[in-house]
């Protein structure tokens, strides 16, 4: 294809059905828009991390990427952020839309500091650290007594008078961040690290959690109350958010909790223990954590019994369960001494371990051009 070539990408009737396609002219993949009947053409790949701006909106002149939002005008090309794609001339003959093979403005990345959290994951000095996630849900100003945030608050002071454990502690309820909103389902690289949302949110406070993780702790404690037979709905949202740690471990072999040692405190007015923590212990293996042996401790007060207030006294009361929760944080505390010790062999799965062998899908192998 010369340079100075028009490449005919199709009937301009039929283009005209459409505010934005992507067409192909050559090997250039193109976002060809169409406002009062007026074409233009610009390159069709994102800057971000590569999106298809034909399958984008428009909002006015401006042509909205698919994936995470950013947006180009839909002819000179140039974005909100200093950056531009290349922007091609169009011209109708005989109702053929042509487009032109050479550019007539070139693609301009300009430098965006990469987010804190993008930053190599490297243990700095120091004893274990042992990070606590409460995700017992309630309204501020109107607090109750959790029996699992309970158990969880006395195994981190446990782990930081006794074991001698830099500790922290995270009520989950207390961040304001928003729901996954599944970038993976569009496609696995429109889920980045870090996440796609804190990226375009900077009011989003799921950055706490994942500073913590990755570049903090040795050890995570998780603590959830048991709802309808899962864990909670907080747990669930906090999870949702984690999946571009896991899905850093199946498109680009990045192990962002390597090595760290997670356990659970799992307490509930009704029974499924086991369920809920096959659970959280299944999420938690996929993102590369080790587990102390017998890595959960719970307490339910079954099926037959709905006498919360005694519960909640029992709990309180219950020097079982101190004791458990205790032993259950100098396990873990145990295991991550090891690993950081280096006596645990640094692993190196491939693809995220459980796949045990590369991706099938070409496209998801590609390296993520960077912001
Ligand atoms: S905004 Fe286009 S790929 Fe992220």
């Amino acid at each position: 294809m010369a340079d100075n070539e028009w490449i005919d990408v199709g009937s301009a009737a039929a283009l005209r059905e459409k505010p934005v396609q992507e067409v192909t002219a050559g090997k250039l993949k193109l976002a060809l828009s169409c406002v009062n009947g007026e074409f233009a053409a610009i390159s069709g790949v994102c800057n971000h991390v590569g999106g298809p701006l034909g399958h984008g909106t428009l909002d006015g002149d401006f042509l909205v990427c698919p994936w995470h939002y950013w947006t180009y005008h839909r002819a000179t090309g140039e974005s909100q952020f200093g950056d531009s794609v290349p922007s091609h001339e169009v011209r109708i003959e005989n109702d053929r839309v042509l487009v032109s093979a050479k550019p007539r403005t070139k693609r301009v990345r300009t430098h965006h500091e990469p987010h804190p959290l993008a930053r190599p994951a490297i243990r700095a000095e120091g004893p274990v650290r042992v990070l606590g996630l409460s995700t017992t849900a309630m309204t501020a100003g109107r607090e109750r007594y959790s029996t699992s945030e309970d158990l969880l608050e006395r195994a981190l002071a446990h782990a930081q008078s006794t074991l001698g454990c830099e500790t922290q502690l995270i009520r989950v309820r207390d961040l304001e961040f928003r729901n996954c909103e599944g970038f993976y389902s569009k496609a696995a690289r429109a889920c980045t690290w870090p996440c796609s949302i804190t990226l375009m949110d900077p009011a989003d406070q799921m950055d706490r959690i994942y500073e913590g993780l990755v570049h903090w702790a040795d050890v995570v404690l998780l603590a959830t109350p048991i709802r309808w037979g899962s864990a909670s709905s907080l747990y669930f949202k906090m999870i949702e958010r984690m999946n571009c740690i896991q899905n850093q471990e199946t498109i680009a072999n990045k192990h962002l909790l390597h090595n760290k040692v997670a356990a659970f405190i799992i307490t509930g007015g009704q029974d499924n223990v086991q369920a809920t923590a096959g659970q959280m212990l299944t999420f938690f293996a996929e993102l590369g954590c080790q587990f102390p042996q017998y890595p959960f401790i719970a307490h339910s007060r079954g099926w037959s019994a709905e006498d919360m207030e005694n519960n909640m006294a029992y709990v309180r009361e219950s020097k079982h369960l101190e004791e458990g929760a205790k032993a259950l944080v100098q396990r873990a505390v145990e295991m991550a001494a090891l690993s950081v010790a280096g006596a645990i062999t640094a692993q190196t799965p491939t693809r995220g371990g459980r796949k045990g062998h590369e991706l099938d899908t070409r496209a998801q192998l590609l390296v993520q051009i960077q912001p």
